[in-house]
């Protein structure tokens, strides 16, 4: 499926991105990690991707900034070849009751999951409209798609998201550009830490009976972007939670 071979993906050190990054690096895709935090974790997601024979580079940058976000852009540019894919998947939550929830936490998970998704669109929308071509995928949330007590901000940023995806769908397609976005349940990974399986009564929320593996995001994430007649699709990864 490489019709470039240059593949964004946010997010990308550890967790969901760093799984959909090393699939990528197994389909011959050279991987641009952006990423906020840990630099051990996204050093390791260089070296397994490059142990795939690819090259693979991470960049410290915070999404939810449009001059930093921007500045990155313009690097990888300038490291790789043309850009065919971008994967944005930087999240974060900050989950707190309504009534008292700091205008911080509102702010810096709309930051971060909506406009940094947005950022990274817009710096690279040149890019493959240059290209003649490309696939983007967004990591939205059942969250998004159905609501969820305690995470109005992270809720609100995944339900943008979705208007994101088709808008920018119906936009680029023209132009031979697809995006989709796909909308995760409960996933085994850091983000999700403290939930366990042992909690019967989330597992009775979701019909096949267990959590999901990164692997499980990492497949329909791929599906997407190999499938050049699918855009503005949002497809659920999550066991049936929101059917
Ligand atoms: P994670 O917490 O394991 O990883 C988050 C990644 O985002 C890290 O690589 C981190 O460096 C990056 N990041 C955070 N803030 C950033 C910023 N300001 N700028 C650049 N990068 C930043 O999270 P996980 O679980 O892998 O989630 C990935 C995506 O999937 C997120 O968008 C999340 O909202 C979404 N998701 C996760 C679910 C789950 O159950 N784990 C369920 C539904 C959606």
């Amino acid at each position: 499926m490489a019709e470039g071979k240059t593949a964004i993906v946010t997010g990308g050190s550890r967790g969901i991105g760093r799984e959909v990054a090393l699939r990528l690096a197994d389909l011959g895709y050279d991987i641009a990690i952006v990423y906020i935090g840990d630099e051990n974790e996204a050093a390791e997601t260089v070296r397994d991707c490059e142990a795939k024979g690819v090259k693979a580079k991470a960049y410290v940058c915070n999404v939810a900034s449009f001059e930093e976000t921007k500045a990155v852009v313009a690097e990888i540019r300038k490291d790789f070849g043309p850009l065919w894919i971008l994967v944005n998947n930087a999240g974060i939550t900050r989950d707190g009751l309504i009534a008292f929830m700091k205008e911080e936490d509102w702010d810096s998970v709309l930051g971060v999951n909506l406009k940094g998704a947005f950022n990274m669109i817009r710096h690279t929308a040149a890019l493959f409209i240059r290209n003649k071509g490309g696939r983007i995928v967004n990591i939205s949330s059942v969250s998004g798609l159905m609501g969820n007590a305690g995470q109005a901000n992270y809720s609100a940023s995944k339900a943008g998201i979705v208007g994101l995806t088709k808008s920018t769908a119906r936009e680029l397609a023209p132009k031979g550009i697809t995006c989709n976005a796909v909308a995760p349940g409960f996933i085994r990974t850091d983000m999700t830490k403290n939930i366990t399986e042992d909690n019967s009564e989330l597992l009775r929320t979701i019909p096949l009976g267990r959590m999901g593996d990164v692997s499980d995001v990492a497949s329909a994430v791929v599906f997407l972007l190999s499938s050049p007649y699918i855009t503005g699709e949002v497809l659920r990864v999550d066991g049936g939670i929101a059917m």
